[in-house]
């Protein structure tokens, strides 16, 4: 029996259903029973009603978000390492410190942070709805965090005042990408259409021709007729693009920009994580409830 199939039988006999993100390994968003970004992950998580395990093959805030909002169920990442080094770029202590000092501001977070993070905020965002919901706040100033760069992407498309904290959260991955290696690539290929992430610096989002969250991106490129084009965000996302577009051709801007984090889970890992139930994902009652709070209010806007 191969590990593919061994997975299937423990999924069936475990009620259990897996979950990828876009960056996850090719033989990981294969066998997963949906794969998207991390809003879409979140609005999956919470419609699993007959599930009894969700196996979240991502990292540690993606997961967290789905135990938020199914305190019901067993949670479970395949590695227990995987995680996202932006989401330990603020504490909660931090956002407290930046809430005393602008007391009548309220705090928007990147779903990029840690459950007893997000439980000192107002109101979550990702980078496919953040601007709606900048808009959607009564506030002309906005304290918003981890990154830099997505509240770089922000304050441009809005009139409202971003007060970025920490002053430069950064994604590791994205931040490896330079303007000047893609503005060779356009010299080679001159036809193709170049795609980033929000994540990426400011530099490289001005060379850009649509910015969006990971799915957003998958969108754009189906729908746009152009057959090329250049992507600047993790490398997981190339396997999903080649495989709704076969006739079209996706070239990463850099070839290092890989999520190691993201890359600890294996198919291995999966089997191993639902044959024992193991690397279970908790989150206190209080910090549940007040992170929910947060993320429900995205959904109402999003
Ligand atoms: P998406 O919400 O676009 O999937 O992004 C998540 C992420 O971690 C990007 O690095
Ligand atoms: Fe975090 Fe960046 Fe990895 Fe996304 S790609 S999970 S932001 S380190």
């Amino acid at each position: 029996m191969t590990l593919t199939d061994k997975i299937s039988r423990l999924k069936r006999e475990k009620k259990a259903v897996i979950l990828a993100h876009n960056y996850q390994r090719p033989e990981i968003q294969d066998i997963a029973d949906y794969v998207g970004d991390s809003i879409e992950l979140s609005k999956r998580a919470k419609e699993e009603r007959d599930a009894e395990i969700i196996l979240f093959s991502a990292v540690d805030f993606m997961a967290e978000s789905a135990a938020i909002l199914n305190p019901d169920k067993k949670v479970l990442l395949p590695s227990q390492g995987a995680r996202c080094p932006m989401a330990q770029m603020l504490r909660a202590d931090e956002v407290r410190r930046w809430k005393r000092k602008y007391p009548e501001v309220p705090v928007l977070l990147y779903v990029n942070t840690l459950a007893e993070v997000k439980a000192e905020c107002d109101i979550c965002c990702t980078s496919a709805n953040a601007i709606k919901v900048v808009e959607a706040l009564d506030s002309d100033t906005i304290l918003f965090g981890p990154d830099h760069n997505l509240a770089l992407y922000v304050q441009k498309k809005t009139n409202k005042k971003i007060i970025p904290m920490p002053k430069k959260g950064f994604c590791p991955t994205h931040v490896l990408f330079q303007k000047g290696d893609i503005l060779l690539l356009k010299e080679e290929h001159p036809d193709a259409v170049v795609i980033v992430h929000p994540e990426c610096t400011l530099d490289v989002q001005k060379v850009a021709d649509y910015i969006g969250s990971t799915s957003q991106m998958c969108r754009y490129a189906k729908e746009l007729p152009a057959k090329k084009f250049i992507i600047g965000t993790e490398s997981g996302l190339i396997h999903r693009l080649k495989k709704e577009n076969p006739n079209k051709e996706f070239v990463l801007a850099y070839d290092g920009a890989i999520c190691p984090n993201m890359k600890l889970n294996t198919l291995e890992r999966i089997y191993l994580a639902l044959k024992e139930e193991k690397h279970q994902v908790n989150v206190s009652k209080p910090i549940a409830k007040k992170a929910r709070k947060a993320l429900e209010r995205m959904f109402s806007i999003t």
